[in-house]
């Protein structure tokens, strides 16, 4: 197989365990499903982090307006007359009322639906009807309650806190590390939002790690490298690196290629156009690996709809970057594959929702379109074999993990973004020592007292 290197940075074969810790890390499973550990994140977490809300694809023209919603939260994104993007705290200054749901087009001015206040999409008071009944209030005094916004690959990411620090530097190494890969080619054509019962964490976890590939996706398996999978944590974010188009290193049985392209077009055939059961086609292959066709059939899929990708490397199609975002999101990336995750709490903290953005890579003068939005039950939504494998695990998860003789999560250095995830969370819930999550020491650290 050829492999051209893309990146230097990505050259490595480091495996996904890294150097062993000392002992596991353990984390307490009450964080899963404790109402009060809930209300300190909503407290103090939620309010804190920047969050993926939309795609710039939902509010492309003055005018356009998306809700996003994370819990107990509301924030409305408002494409301003003159282009620029605001965002408010989705509520009236009156007496409470939330001041739109959903996504829409053509906003001129945000109204009440109770008693007609009514800003503009600046944010400023411009009517309240009778007003002489309040009497003296200055309109200056009741603007919008601004939210922090700012986008990045047209993602855009909302933050409650106005002092927060700047988004970019709260994605730390991530739009350098994947700056080759062209991100703002990629358009928004669908989200996926699918209701699951299990905690917005139980979800974040599922895409957080590559130790289950063995046993929960064994197609997956048959076509991508889960051994030589290196990771790194920043702080907020951390990635993963993964190789598809070879076989794991870990499978007993020799693998051909026809396996290996049978696995690949199962589990993502979509990604090269290629329909379900196309056999290998060994006749065209002139001595090419499973990879090579694969890289070859993702180009020319590219070309069919005006995408230029001859300057991506075969390792540039076939290495997928991870990253994950603190505190619920992850990208996906390869040349020609963008999906972004999310996933937030439900009504109770035993309920959650995972959202999936999806996009294609388009031409940079293709036209405009309104992603369409989806939501739908677990059992509603077939979101290809991967995710649907992903999803049936969670409700399961969820019931373990609150049986009375699990106390703790016990984590591998393989599951350090999961690990990461959690240490984020010490942190900004400000835990005390009893509460947070205890081992992972790294095997050089001196013996503790
Ligand atoms: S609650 Fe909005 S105008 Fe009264
Ligand atoms: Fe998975």
């Amino acid at each position: 197989m050829t492999q051209t290197v893309g990146n230097p940075t990505h050259t490595k074969r480091e495996d996904a365990i890294g150097p062993p810790p000392r002992r596991p890390t353990r984390v307490p499973s009450e964080r899963y499903y404790s109402p009060k550990f809930a209300r300190l994140e909503t407290e103090r977490m939620w309010p804190r982090v920047w969050q993926v809300a939309c795609t710039v694809d939902h509010v492309a023209e003055p005018g356009d307006f998306f809700e996003y919603r994370c819990g107990a939260y509301s924030v409305l994104i408002v494409r301003g007359d003159g282009g620029e993007l605001r965002a408010f705290q989705n509520v009236c200054r009156h007496r409470g009322n939330s001041l739109c749901s959903g996504t829409g087009t053509n906003l001129r001015e945000l109204r009440c639906g109770y008693h007609g206040w009514t800003w503009d999409l600046d944010g400023a008071l411009r009517r309240v009807p009778h007003r002489k009944g309040f009497g003296a209030l200055p309109m200056s005094d009741l603007p919008l309650i601004p939210v922090a916004v700012d986008t990045w690959a047209r993602l855009v990411f909302v933050n409650l806190d106005p002092s927060a620090m700047p988004l970019l530097e709260y994605l730390e190494e991530v739009p350098n590390d994947i700056a080759w890969c062209r991100l703002d080619e990629f358009r928004c054509y669908a989200t996926m939002t699918v209701e699951v019962d299990a905690n917005w964490k139980t979800i974040a976890d599922g895409y957080s790690e590559t130790y289950h590939i063995q046993t929960l996706h064994p197609e997956l398996h048959r076509c991508m490298d889960d051994v030589h999978a290196p990771q790194q944590i920043w702080g907020h974010t951390g990635k993963s690196e993964q190789m598809y188009g070879v076989p794991s290193p870990q499978l007993r049985e020799s693998s051909t290629d026809a396996d290996v392209w049978d696995a690949y077009v199962r589990t993502q055939g979509a990604l090269m156009g290629v329909a379900e059961d196309t056999p290998f086609p060994a006749d065209q292959a002139d001595g090419r690996s499973a990879a090579d066709l694969i890289a070859e059939r993702t180009r020319a899929f590219g070309a069919g709809r005006g995408v230029d990708l001859r300057w991506a490397t075969d390792d540039q199609l076939l290495r997928l970057h991870q990253y994950n975002v603190f505190p619920n999101m992850t990208l996906l990336s390869n040349a020609d594959h963008l999906t972004v995750m999310t996933s937030h709490p439900g009504p109770d903290p035993e309920h959650g929702e995972l959202v999936m953005l999806l996009w294609m890579r388009m031409p940079p003068d293709s036209p405009r379109s309104r992603p369409a939005d989806v939501r739908l039950t677990a059992e509603q939504a077939h979101p290809g074999l991967v995710l649907i494998q992903d999803i049936s695990v969670l409700a399961g998860l969820q019931r373990g993990l609150r049986q009375p003789g699990f106390t703790h999560l016990v984590l591998s250095n393989e599951e350090r973004r999961v690990i990461n995830l959690h240490r984020n969370l010490d942190r900004y819930l400000d835990l005390p020592d009893s509460d947070r999550i205890t081992g992972g020491e790294s095997a050089d650290a001196p013996d503790r007292p």
